[in-house]
């Protein structure tokens, strides 16, 4: 799938304009990440993949169809979004209500909706709780359950918004076998995150916005050399490349591995 960005404009009615001409492309399946400040437009741009906000101005293409030339539910067979705060998607009375409601909205055959659960639901570690409450899960537990809910829907690309936030260490490394499982089956990832760490670990291509804008989009090692453009978004690089940076070593290390490497180096040449 392609999706093409060209543009982009967004206000909300408020009149604040969140969205000041982004143009971007996505096809592939390497995991993206998008980072920047809170506020600085993430969810907003998020949310018009699948058209839950629909361009102010501008132009969005998915395999070159307008994204005005269908509706909502449409898209969302075959983008799925998110959300940041649990409570704005779940609202059913248990997991599996949760996880059949989608594929059962987009008219997915039966016997798909019980395999494409039954996948989602083991993804996500909720297969033993389906017949519980949503609320009655902890919030980490919530974050998986809206997860499994649009993986449910098979869609081929995902967006995740936020989903690091409150997480605990088995949390990120859940988080991580899920990126890791959907990239295998073909989709595309694109998830939106603060923890650098992680988003290291995890993503080829990092995205930053800033005040509505794109100030970065590059290759992970090429985005956290960008020390000045990440400084306007208040964004400091993961531990390990500060580090580096104070040592000031001749390239951008994001591993520990290659720190080392460098730093015996500079420990050869100072010597
Ligand atoms: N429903 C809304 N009505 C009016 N303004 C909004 C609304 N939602 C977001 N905004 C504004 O749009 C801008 C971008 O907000 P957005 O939620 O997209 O940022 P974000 O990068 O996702 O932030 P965070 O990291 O806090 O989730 C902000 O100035 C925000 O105050
Ligand atoms: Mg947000």
């Amino acid at each position: 799938m392609k999706i093409q960005f060209s543009d982009l404009h967004f206000s909300y009615p408020s009149g604040d304009e969140a969205l000041k001409g982004i143009s971007l492309e996505f096809s592939g399946t390497a995991p993206v990440a998008i980072i920047g400040q809170n506020g600085s437009g993430k969810t907003t741009f998020a949310k018009h993949f699948n058209g839950i906000l629909r361009p102010g101005s501008g132009k969005l293409l998915i395999d070159g169809e307008d994204i005005h030339a269908r509706s909502t539910a449409e898209w969302s067979a075959r983008i799925g979004y998110v959300f940041q705060n649990p409570q704005d998607q779940l609202f059913l009375e248990t997991v599996k209500k949760e996880l059949e409601f989608g594929p059962k909205k987009i008219k997915m055959e039966p016997e798909r909706i019980a395999e494409n659960v039954k996948y989602a639901a083991q993804l996500c570690k909720m297969d033993d709780k389906l017949d519980i409450h949503p609320f009655d899960l902890s919030p980490t537990q919530r974050k998986f359950c809206t997860i499994a809910s649009i993986v449910a829907m098979d869609p081929e690309v995902i967006l995740l918004d936020e989903p690091t936030g409150g997480q605990d260490y088995y949390g990120t490394l859940l988080l991580e076998e899920i990126i890791e499982s959907l990239q295998k089956k073909g989709k595309l990832v694109i998830t939106i995150s603060h923890d650098m760490d992680f988003v290291i670990r995890n993503f080829e291509r990092v995205i930053a916005l800033c005040d509505g804008k794109v100030i970065i989009d590059a290759d992970a090692r090429t985005a956290f050399s960008r020390v000045e453009e990440l400084a306007r978004t208040f964004i400091e690089p993961p531990p390990v490349t500060r580090i580096a940076q104070a040592l000031d070593f001749d390239e951008t290390v994001v591993d520990l591995q290659r720190f080392f490497v460098c730093f015996d180096k500079k420990l050869k040449g100072a010597a």
